[in-house]
């Protein structure tokens, strides 16, 4: 009997994806903390610093702004100006500051409603916050037309404990030549024709993947090449456009390939 490519394709990315997350989640955290960590636990920190180094943590480490935009529509994802306010309207019960920390730790739990679910857990790789740095960003998200009323002891105390080891985590190798990827990207995958990657590329058919590595882990760029409507639609771009048959005219080769290639791109 003769299994379908895109079958095989698949079931090698179920089985690389999990050999993937059992190494992440067995690597010791030995790693030292990377040097730009904010800690202010045990610290006394007036709001106006908490939110201070939020905004901080927003603009340079957490990535948000690759995504998002504060009064400026950005393409992935909602605009957060008045997310200080609007949050404690949208589940009824449910205070600003629970709905913030819920869409930062749990960002699929609610979905904003045109969004696919594609914002990584902030305190997972490759963004891996600490707690005080989700601590700080609650705060500052609070700040922007609401009341900032968030305690550290709100931030569950597992909040980063992954986050710790994110630097070895986010160096593991994943199996694949990325410079062979980059001739998968640019040739037979024809990637190219709709994405910029970095300097190479220029199209605005698709989303800029320059910074992807920055924002998305490689689970979700693995299902995207297999399945890119079921990974969900990037917000500001159409449905349908990126071809679905990647499973079927790539190798398992070509496609770790160009995963490890994708990887490169931070
Ligand atoms: C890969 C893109 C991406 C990144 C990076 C990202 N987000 Fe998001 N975020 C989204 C998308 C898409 C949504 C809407 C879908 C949803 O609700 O999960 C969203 C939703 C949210 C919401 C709920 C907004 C609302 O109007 O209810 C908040 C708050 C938020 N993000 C904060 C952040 C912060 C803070 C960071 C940085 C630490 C961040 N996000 C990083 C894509 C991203
Ligand atoms: C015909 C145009 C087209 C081609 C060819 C194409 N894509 Fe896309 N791609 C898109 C569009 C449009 C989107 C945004 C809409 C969506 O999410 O489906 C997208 C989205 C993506 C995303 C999600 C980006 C994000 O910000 O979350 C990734 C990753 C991606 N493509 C990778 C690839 C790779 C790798 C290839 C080559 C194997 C490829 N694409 C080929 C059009 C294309």
């Amino acid at each position: 009997m003769r299994v379908p490519v895109a079958v095989k394709v698949g079931a090698f990315a179920l089985f690389v994806m999990g050999t993937y997350t059992y190494y992440a989640n067995s690597i010791p955290q030995i790693q030292s903390k990377p040097p730009a960590e904010l800690s202010l636990e045990g610290g006394n920190v007036t709001p106006a610093q908490l939110v201070k180094a939020g905004e901080e943590t927003f603009k340079t480490k957490g990535t948000c702004e690759i995504c998002h935009r504060i009064g400026q529509k950005g393409t992935r994802a909602p605009d957060l100006a008045g997310i200080g306010s609007r949050a404690g309207k949208v589940k009824a019960g449910q205070s600003a500051k629970a709905y913030i920390i819920e869409s930062l730790l749990q960002p699929g739990a609610h979905l904003v409603e045109g969004y696919p679910n594609i914002m990584p857990q902030v305190d997972k790789p490759p963004i891996a916050l600490n707690r005080s740095e989700v601590w700080a960003l609650t705060a500052f998200l609070e700040s922007l037309g609401g009341t900032v009323d968030v305690k550290l002891d709100d931030i569950p105390k597992t909040v980063g404990a992954g986050a710790a080891g994110g630097g070895a985590t986010a160096e593991l190798k994943l199996p694949g030549d990325a410079k062979a990827g980059e001739a998968i990207f640019t040739g037979k995958g024809g990637c190219i024709a709709c994405h910029k990657a970095g300097k190479i590329g220029a199209s605005p058919v698709g989303p800029d993947l320059s910074q992807i590595a920055k924002i998305q882990t490689p689970d979700y760029l693995m299902r995207k090449i297999l399945d890119p409507a079921g990974a969900g639609t990037v917000a500001g771009f159409p449905k349908g456009v990126m071809p679905p048959m990647f499973g079927q005219t790539l190798t398992a080769k070509d496609y770790m390939d160009l995963v490890a290639f994708l990887m490169t791109l931070k």
